[in-house]
C-alpha cells in the first residue's frame, strides 16, 4: 500500500471520468459525423425518418430512427437495439447480422466516433 498515493488516485479518477464520457458518446460530434462524413443522412435522412433520397430503392428501409425502435440483434442476447447492437452494426454493416447489406459497413470509424453516432440516433427518437 505504500504505493498508493493521493496523486495516483487523482490521475486514476480523471482516466475513469474521461473513459466514461469516450463511451457515453457526444450526440453533437455524432450529429456532424452523421450529416457528414458518414453520409448517414442519404439513407436515412437529414431528420432520421429513415427518408433519404436513396432509400426509396431498398429494402429492408433504412431504420427510421425517430421511432426509436431497432430490428438487428448483433449479439444475439435476444434484445435488438441495444447500444452494442447500433455500435456493431455501423462498424460491420447491416449484411454481417442478417440485415440489408446496402448498410455500409464502417470499420474506418473509430469507437468513439461509432458511440457519438449512437449517441445522436438516440436523440432523434420523437
Ligand atoms: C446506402 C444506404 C445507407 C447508408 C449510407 C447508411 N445506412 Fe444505416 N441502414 C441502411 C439500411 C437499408 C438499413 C436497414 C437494415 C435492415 O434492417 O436490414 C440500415 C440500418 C441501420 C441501423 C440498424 C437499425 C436496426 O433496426 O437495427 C443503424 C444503427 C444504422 N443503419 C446506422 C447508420 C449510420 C450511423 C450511418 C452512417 C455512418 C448509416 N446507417 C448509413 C442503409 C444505409
Amino acid at each position: 500500500m505504500k504505493h498508493l498515493s493521493l496523486k495516483n488516485l487523482g490521475i486514476g479518477l480523471i482516466i475513469c471520468l474521461s473513459w466514461n464520457s469516450a463511451m457515453a458518446g457526444d450526440a453533437a460530434a455524432g450529429k456532424a459525423i452523421y450529416d457528414g462524413k458518414g453520409a448517414c443522412a442519404s439513407c436515412h435522412g437529414l431528420t432520421g425518418a429513415g427518408d433519404g433520397a436513396a432509400a426509396a430503392a431498398l429494402n429492408p428501409k433504412p431504420a427510421d430512427f425517430t421511432t426509436g425502435s431497432f430490428r438487428l440483434d448483433a449479439n444475439g442476447n435476444g434484445t435488438p437495439g441495444e447500444d452494442a447492437d447500433l455500435a456493431a452494426v455501423i462498424k460491420k454493416g447491416g449484411g454481417a447480422f442478417g440485415g440489408n447489406a446496402a448498410m455500409p459497413a464502417r470499420a474506418d470509424f473509430s469507437d468513439d466516433e461509432i458511440a457519438s453516432l449512437v449517441a445522436y440516433i438516440r436523440s432523434l427518437k420523437k
